[in-house]
């Protein structure tokens, strides 16, 4: 059930990462994760690069309703008060569609988190009978794309300015809950 949904994921080099939904009170800890993160990655997030996450967008990002809209947070192992990830979707066109968006700390990257967050965002959305996705990525982002190839069954792709959006359902795997079961 997303709405306590709490795991433990063990990375490809054994570190155990907590996830858990995100809440109100993760507000101010997504403005100090945008603060950590590389250009590169805000710009593959956001397609812009601000200065700081502003406040109304923090508000909105972690105020959640858990069926509609969902996000996983990822707590740092060294520090539970702070992030290190994000995965998350919101309604889209058609209804009965979500919009995924993914975002790991650049020291957190390639160790395999980006990957099971994807798992378990798709059981989540499976929970709320979430069964199509729709992602934005830009063209020469070929983690998230390879990250979509591997769970999902592309059933739409378009590309319009570098863009690439995605239309997929999830491809049927047995149960993964560890970042290096695949
Ligand atoms: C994209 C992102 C979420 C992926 O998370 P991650 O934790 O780095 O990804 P993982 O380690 O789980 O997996 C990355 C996979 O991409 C693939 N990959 C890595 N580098 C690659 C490259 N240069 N070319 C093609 N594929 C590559 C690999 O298959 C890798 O899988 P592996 O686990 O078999 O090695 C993360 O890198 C990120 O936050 N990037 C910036 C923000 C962003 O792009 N968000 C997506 C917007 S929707």
């Amino acid at each position: 059930m997303p709405g306590c949904f709490e795991r433990t994921v063990i990375l490809r080099d054994g570190t155990p990462v907590r996830l858990r939904a995100i809440r109100p009170d993760d507000e101010r800890r997504l403005v100090a994760l945008y603060d950590q993160l590389s250009r590169d990655t805000r710009y593959h997030r956001f397609f812009s690069v601000m200065r700081r996450l502003p406040p109304d967008w923090a508000r909105f990002l972690a105020n959640v309703d858990r069926q509609r809209r969902f996000a996983l947070v990822a707590e740092s192992p060294a520090d539970a008060d702070a992030l290190i990830a994000v995965a998350r979707y919101e309604p889209a066109e058609p209804p009965g569609t979500v919009e995924v968006a993914f975002v790991v700390q650049d020291a957190w990257q390639n160790r395999g988190l980006g990957g099971a967050l994807f798992a378990e965002l798709l059981r989540a959305a499976a929970a709320n009978g979430i069964t199509r996705f729709r992602a934005w990525v830009l063209a020469d982002n070929r983690r998230m794309l390879d990250l979509i190839a591997r769970f999902g069954d592309v059933q739409e792709r378009r590309v319009e300015q570098a863009v690439v959006e995605l239309l997929f359902t999830p491809r049927a795997r047995r149960g993964a809950t560890d970042a290096d079961d695949r």
